[in-house]
């Protein structure tokens, strides 16, 4: 699609950084097309964490990594990317993507809501690696997703000693989804200090 869908932009934008052997966390499986991409670039010896609190997000995403064949690099857990601090170390996670939302062809109110997002964003900075990245693919579409959205703005203004980009489409009517990157410009001397 052209202009490209902030998911197929991140997707290009991220296939630079991640390498083989990587740690990628997937914070909303959904269908698995995003966890599935990670699968396919942390390679043979990498591996992925992905999370999601429906079970019909946990087996669509199983059933596209299996049809894959992608399926034993991926750990998959039904829960709140809240969680997602207990599952990886401190400056380990090269990416951690979180897009943003309802499960497409579900019940629209099973969706991610500010608090909890924000609760797994800050938890997300602490374990990123050195020059890790942060993702979120925000849709203020809906009233919602633009408190949602708004909050996770700020919170990337806030970041300290991260580089900070936003790509838009351009909404004819609405408000158009919209990427958030964060590259970690920590050194991995300070993310070791308590
Ligand atoms: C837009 S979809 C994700 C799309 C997905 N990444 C893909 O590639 O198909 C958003 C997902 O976030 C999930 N979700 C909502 N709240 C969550 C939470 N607290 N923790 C983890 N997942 C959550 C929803 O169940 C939904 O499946």
């Amino acid at each position: 699609m052209f202009p490209p869908h902030p998911t197929d932009l991140l997707h290009t934008i991220l296939l630079g950084e991640i390498h083989e052997g990587d740690l990628a966390i997937d914070a909303t499986a959904g269908n698995g097309h995003d966890t599935l991409f990670l699968a396919r670039e942390v390679g043979e010896t990498g591996a992925v964490i992905a999370f999601d609190i429906q079970a019909a997000a946990i087996e669509a995403t199983r059933n596209r990594l299996e049809s894959e064949k992608f399926i034993e690099r991926v750990t998959l857990f039904q829960k709140s990317h809240c969680e997602l601090s207990t599952h990886a170390d401190h400056g380990s996670v090269k990416v951690i993507v979180f897009n943003l939302g309802y499960l497409p062809g579900a019940d629209r109110n099973i969706a991610t809501t500010a608090p909890d997002t924000l609760e797994a964003l800050a938890a997300s900075t602490r374990l990123l690696t050195p020059g890790g990245i942060l993702a979120v693919i925000c849709y203020p579409g809906h009233p919602e997703g633009a408190e949602e959205s708004k909050a996770v703005e700020s919170f990337f203004h806030s970041l300290p000693n991260h580089r900070i980009a936003r790509y838009s489409l351009v909404a004819t009517k609405g408000s158009a989804p919209f990427l958030l990157l964060a590259r970690n410009g920590r050194k991995l001397s300070a993310e070791k200090l308590p």
